[in-house]
């Protein structure tokens, strides 16, 4: 039997045959909240060790053929020599006009949140990864276009930086999929967004 469920964006979405590709923020934060210093220092987070498995980053990146970027993300990626691969492409969000020159991976994107989430959940493919950061995960959660989030979460405070999610009003209810815990005291929250509202 052929069944249906009801998708974010209304119409019919099919889950008897292909599942629907999800939008899937995957990010390391602090205890405390934050996804970098206030100057996008990472320190407290590159300077550790992490255990075997790396948790679970590899397996997820084999899960996933398209990256999300908020552009001061990619900017910082850029300074601190990231590559972007060629098996996935990379969609840098920003308001301004694209660099003369990026790498072949990277798209940067002018269309509405909105109608990209539509064309990329109707796309064939496997997930995307929202990496970040809080700026444009806010726009993206804003638009109900965020399906699930994976929290890293770091034992540390680092008591200012840059937030998981810009601040503003917000009613966004989760469903807790998962929790796993790390022999370093490393939490992992994999929470799915049951609803989205501003
Ligand atoms: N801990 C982690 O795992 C992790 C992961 C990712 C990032 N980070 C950190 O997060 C920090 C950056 O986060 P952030 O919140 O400051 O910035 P961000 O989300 O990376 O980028 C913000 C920029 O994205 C564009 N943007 C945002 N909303 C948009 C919309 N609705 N439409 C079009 N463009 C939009 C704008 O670009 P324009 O200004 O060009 O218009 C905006 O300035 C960095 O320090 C990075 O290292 C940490």
């Amino acid at each position: 039997m052929r069944r249906f469920s009801f998708c974010r964006f209304g119409g019919l979405c099919k889950y008897g045959g292909v599942p629907k590709r999800k939008i899937i923020v995957n990010i390391a934060m602090s205890v405390d909240g934050y996804i970098a210093r206030t100057d996008g220092n990472l320190d407290w987070l590159t300077s550790r060790r992490a255990p075997k498995g790396f948790y679970g980053l590899p397996k997820f990146s084999h899960s996933v053929d398209a990256k999300i970027l908020g552009r001061k993300t990619f900017d910082l990626s850029v300074k601190m020599g990231a590559s972007f691969s060629r098996d996935d492409v990379h969609y840098v969000f920003s308001r301004q006009p694209p660099p003369a020159s990026v790498p072949v991976s990277v798209q940067f994107v002018t269309e509405s949140i909105r109608g990209f989430a539509e064309r990329l959940h109707k796309q064939a493919g496997k997930n995307i990864w929202m990496m970040g950061g809080g700026e444009i995960i806010g726009s993206f959660l804003d638009e109900a276009a965020i399906d699930e989030f994976i929290i890293t979460v770091v034992p540390t405070f680092i008591g200012e930086g840059v937030p998981l999610i810009a601040p503003r009003h917000r009613a966004v209810t989760l469903r807790l999929r998962g929790v796993q815990q790390f022999p370093d005291g490393v939490v992992q929250l994999h929470y799915e967004v049951q609803q989205s509202k501003v």
